[in-house]
């Protein structure tokens, strides 16, 4: 049979999707190559966020395409995902080599297509159309696939799509509007996972806390997310769970009150902020202000103390001014964020803020990105040092993605620690001690592996 290898970009839920486009080629056969090298169909799963997203993946295909003509000319290559959503057809008209070009609600289509391609029957294939119930098909996992080690932790999709159209973003249009999976389905997967080893769940959608919002709506006080998250939270041997991302707007009282009651709950929550300037919130279509996301996160805080708080933030949004930019740097200075991702505006087609007057210069956009980035790099570096001496729970995921001598886990509240360990803590909760912070990762001791060792 064929071998095929996914090279994936962008956020998490590509991840996922490229995980289970993958499970299912497996199941119909294929192999998974090692390497583009060898492969005999490569799949790139693409991003859209922003410009130089979409470059890179171009960029590689175009360096594939050139390669691959040459020796291999039989190869199947494809683009998938957000890209391939809201490029479509100009895709192949501009990278005439391509062959498949898959959209965001037809990931589960991929084989048949390959089949139609390897087969002969078609010839080129562009398959975008928006599919009833796809927020459903994204169901089978690659677990310990060999080569890789035992997965202890596994992302399940909730939902797809987004309806809050902030001004900036092209995800409501490369992925459609809110739809989600029925809590049953979602649980049901969760019971798989665990009985398969899997000890943590990351929820992920664009926007979970719109999760169920049309499809099961409140019951009482309690939004559809929060429903979801305590039929998860009843799944026998899920000991962790996570989700992302949640928009600061839909964080009620409900899922913070959650946090209170639920221990498999972990203590981190990624919240983008996106601006501390509550004109630029506005022009973004954020939907909440400054002093509400100040509240926010000060209630977290309040409801678990230590709770490790990531954000995204975008500089250089159409009309920034310095005192706009000043807000963000002293919103990012009082909150202490323990980790932020900072995006340089990057215009995207058809979004509003594509239009808006006042672009910022590219040179005014990398001279902010510089100054906030050297201030949240100062504070989170602060911030792990300050965890030096403490004990912290991991879960054993494998091996250092560093240097694969020694093991790797993440705490409750996200952080990397990397100790030397033996291939048994694999799949263990376990206490560490830190003992030195490096850059964002922690290196715990293993001298106190101590009597946690059965994972309790
Ligand atoms: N330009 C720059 N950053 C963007 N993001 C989304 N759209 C854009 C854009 N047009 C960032 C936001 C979002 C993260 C995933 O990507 O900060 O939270």
């Amino acid at each position: 049979m064929p071998s095929v290898f996914i090279k994936t970009y962008g956020c998490q839920m590509n991840e996922r999707d490229s995980e289970a486009v993958a499970a299912q080629l497996v199941a119909k056969g294929y192999a998974l190559a090692q390497s583009e090298k060898t492969a005999d169909v490569i799949l790139l799963n693409t991003c859209s966020v922003r410009d130089m997203a979409e470059q890179k993946a171009l960029g590689k295909m175009s360096s594939l395409a050139a390669e691959t003509r040459k020796r291999r000319p039989e190869v199947i290559l494809g683009f998938m995902g957000c890209m391939a959503q809201s490029r479509g057809r100009e895709l192949i008209d501009r990278l005439p080599d391509v062959d498949l070009v898959v959209g965001t609600q037809k990931f589960h289509r991929t084989a048949e297509h390959l089949d139609a391609l390897f087969s002969g029957k078609q010839d080129k294939i562009v398959d975008i159309d928006a599919e009833v119930g796809s927020e459903s098909t994204i169901r089978e996992h690659l677990l310990n696939d060999p080569g890789a080690s035992l997965s202890v932790t596994a992302f399940v999709s909730i939902m797809q799509g987004c309806n809050q159209h902030c001004t900036f973003c092209i995800v409501p249009s490369t992925r459609g509007g809110e739809r989600s999976r029925a809590i049953d389905d979602i649980v049901a997967e969760c019971r798989t996972l665990a009985s398969r080893g899997v000890r943590e769940v990351t929820l992920l959608g664009q926007i979970v806390t719109s999760y169920g919002k049309r499809e099961m709506g409140r019951q009482g006080d309690v939004s559809a997310f929060v429903q979801l998250i305590e039929a998860v939270h009843a799944v026998d041997g899920i000991d962790r769970i996570r989700f992302t991302s949640p928009h600061p707007k839909g964080y009620g009282d409900d899922l913070i009150e959650a946090y209170a009651r639920l221990p498999k709950l972990c203590e981190s929550a990624h919240l983008p902020v996106q601006s501390g300037s509550d004109r630029i919130l506005k022009l973004m279509h954020r939907g909440y202000t400054r002093d509400r996301f100040e509240t926010l996160v000060g209630k977290l805080r309040g409801t678990r103390p230590g709770i490790g708080i990531s954000t995204d933030i975008i500089v250089g949004f159409p009309g920034e001014t310095d005192a706009d930019f000043e807000a963000t740097l002293s919103l990012a200075r009082e909150l202490e964020f323990d980790n932020a991702f900072l995006f340089k505006y990057s215009p995207r087609r058809g979004t509003p803020a594509a239009d808006l007057p006042g672009q910022i210069p590219q040179a005014l956009i990398e001279e902010r990105h510089a100054v906030l980035l050297q201030n949240v790099n100062e504070i989170i570096s602060r911030k792990y040092a300050a965890s030096v001496g403490t004990v912290v729970q991991i879960l054993v995921e494998g091996p250092s993605r560093r240097n694969s001598t020694r093991l790797e886990g993440r705490t409750r509240t996200n952080k990397i620690v990397v100790f030397e360990g033996s291939p048994r803590h694999v799949g263990q909760l376990l206490d560490v001690r830190i003992e030195r912070a490096g850059k964002f990762t922690l290196y715990g001791d293993p001298a106190i592996l101590n009597l946690n060792v059965n994972g309790s």
